[in-house]
């Protein structure tokens, strides 16, 4: 039987700026779910990908003097590389300016004319470009945007409509009937509050086309109509997958409906009201679950490149590390809520969780192997084991279950906490046990290997379940263990079984793996 597939997305990115801390939190924090799954068997695709079309980015493309497509095609580069750089294994990335996805949005357009939810209107009202967003004259305030601020431009032009208010009663049909199955499809379910009331107040139907700027995908009917950039944006999550080409039908029917959309808060009724309607008139299925996770804000304010408070991810990066970057923003920030970063929690954890907790039980170990067993690992213990031994396996069998619990429900942080509650287990089962003292005298040197032997397991286990969020020096613990590629486990839960370190491995001493770091800013 093929393994199950379980294809998970990011929002794609706008291309008027260049990839940063709030664009990368989501893209690290699916990138680790995309790992963990991959660890327990699924048949993962990740796509991720860019926004290219648009009042927005056209105007981007002016101010710097070059094409549409020249812009686009020099910041493409820069979200390629920063999602390198951090260590994203997206299986695909979705540029809307490609032909597959023009292709599959004219294709789309085509059923949903066929089957009646199209017209052709007038439309006047508010237009916001950064937010690329209609607003009604009573939403907008003083002619500034409602949602970030900004100001508003009227427009007036002739547009196709979508006949969105159709579908009130079958989106509140959705949430209820998913949320009473216990799969709610707005998760978490607190953010569900929001939508609900925009759609119990009533929806109006969608212009979908722009007839004033010319950068987006053409309507396959009505000359001159693009198409308004939201709805060509959403329809790069089944354009990827190869919805509209008759030859990937099968890649589609395999692959949607999708798992999971991670998307930010800022966007949820395009997800959640919108994206569910389409799929609905065109008799698509729609995807399991929305999860909106909240800001990063930084001295209480939303961080964002237009507020100026933004560092980048490379400086962080060059700075702690990469497995350090994306341990910080899932453990530190309770993923589905809104949480403040800073520079001095960022050094805490760095220093607390991962140079003490984690990188110098490894350090301490690699070294006392090296110096009591010539650097290979002892036999495994035969004797009954002791209280701490107990302890010590009891939070390692129950990290798996644990682990899992959590990352059902996006709780990287709860995740990791089971993950450090073996590895304090083990820096105290040293303590305890002390091997400095063990190695002393000769009745006691079937012990050492005991408590050497149990540590160094302990390690073993944990490194399995910090790898999705720290996968570069898991890789490392593994290989200074003499153990195969840790990113090859496909059975996380059987990995971990207790006592598979084999005896005589040799181990590697290494550098530390999260040398300290000292100053404070
Ligand atoms: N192009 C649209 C999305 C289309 S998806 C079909 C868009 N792009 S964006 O470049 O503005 O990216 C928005 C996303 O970036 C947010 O939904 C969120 O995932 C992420 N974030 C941007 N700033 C953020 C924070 N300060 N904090 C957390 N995430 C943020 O909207």
């Amino acid at each position: 039987m093929s393994a199950e597939s379980f294809y998970l997305t990011t929002p794609i990115y706008y291309v008027n700026s260049v990839p940063h801390l709030g664009t990368a939190y989501t893209t690290v924090a699916a990138d680790a779910l995309a790992r963990y799954r991959r660890m327990t068997g699924s048949d993962v695709h990740y796509l991720t990908g860019l926004d290219e079309h648009g009042q927005k980015v056209a105007q981007a493309a002016e101010e710097a003097g070059v094409s549409p497509q020249e812009w686009c095609d020099s910041i493409a580069p820069r979200f390629v590389e920063a999602w390198e750089m951090l260590g994203i294994t997206n299986d695909d990335f979705i540029r809307t300016t490609e032909e597959r996805h023009k292709r599959g949005v004219q294709a789309f357009w085509q059923a949903l004319h066929d089957a009646g939810y199209l017209y052709q209107g007038h439309y006047e009202g508010w237009y916001c470009v950064p937010c690329e967003t209609y607003f009604t004259t009573e939403q907008v305030n003083a002619h500034e945007c409602p949602s970030c601020g900004r100001g508003v431009e009227f427009i007036r032009e002739d547009n196709w409509f979508f006949k969105l208010s159709e579908f009130g009663d079958r989106l509140l049909e959705l949430y209820e009937t998913r949320s009473a199955e216990g799969r709610p499809f707005i998760r978490p379910e607190t953010r569900s509050n929001e939508v609900l009331s925009f759609v119990k107040g009533g929806l109006k139907d969608l212009s979908i086309s722009r007839t004033t700027f010319t950068w987006g995908v053409p309507l396959p009917f009505g000359e001159g109509h693009v198409t308004y950039v939201w709805i060509d944006a959403l329809l790069n999550y089944i354009t990827a997958i190869g919805y509209g080409d008759p030859e990937k039908a099968e890649e589609f029917a395999r692959r949607w409906p999708a798992q999971y959309h991670f998307v930010g808060k800022d966007i949820i009724r395009f997800h959640c009201v919108i994206w569910p309607a389409m799929l609905m008139a065109a008799g698509l299925e729609v995807p399991e679950c929305v999860y909106a996770h909240g800001f990063l804000l930084t001295k209480g304010e939303k961080m964002s490149k237009s507020k100026g408070n933004a560092q980048t991810p490379a400086s962080l990066v060059e700075r702690f590390g990469v497995d350090a970057y994306r341990y910080y923003f899932l453990r530190d920030v309770r993923f589905g809520e809104d949480g403040s970063i800073s520079m001095e929690s960022m050094v805490q954890r760095y220093n607390g969780d991962l140079a003490n907790d984690w990188g110098n039980l490894c350090s301490r170990l690699f070294n006392m192997t090296e110096k009591y067993f010539e650097g290979v690992v002892p036999a495994p213990p035969t004797g009954a084991p002791t209280d701490a031994d107990t302890s010590l396996r009891g939070f390692a069998d129950a990290l798996p279950g644990a682990y899992e619990t959590a990352m059902a429900r996006l709780d990287y942080g709860t995740a990791l906490e089971a993950a450090w509650d073996l590895i304090k287990d083990a820096n105290r089962y040293i303590e305890s046990e002390a091997p400095w003292n063990l190695a002393k005298a000769e009745e006691t040197l079937p012990r050492l290997a005991a408590v050497i032997y149990n540590a160094l397991e302990a390690v073993r286990v944990a490194a399995l379940f910090c790898a999705p969020v720290m996968p570069g020096t898991s890789a490392e613990v593994w290989n200074r263990l003499g153990l195969g590629n840790i990113h090859a486990v496909t059975d996380i839960s059987a990995a971990a079984s207790w006592g598979q370190l084999p005896a005589g491995n040799a181990v590697s001493k290494g550098d530390p793996l999260f040398p300290r770091i000292y100053e404070e800013s």
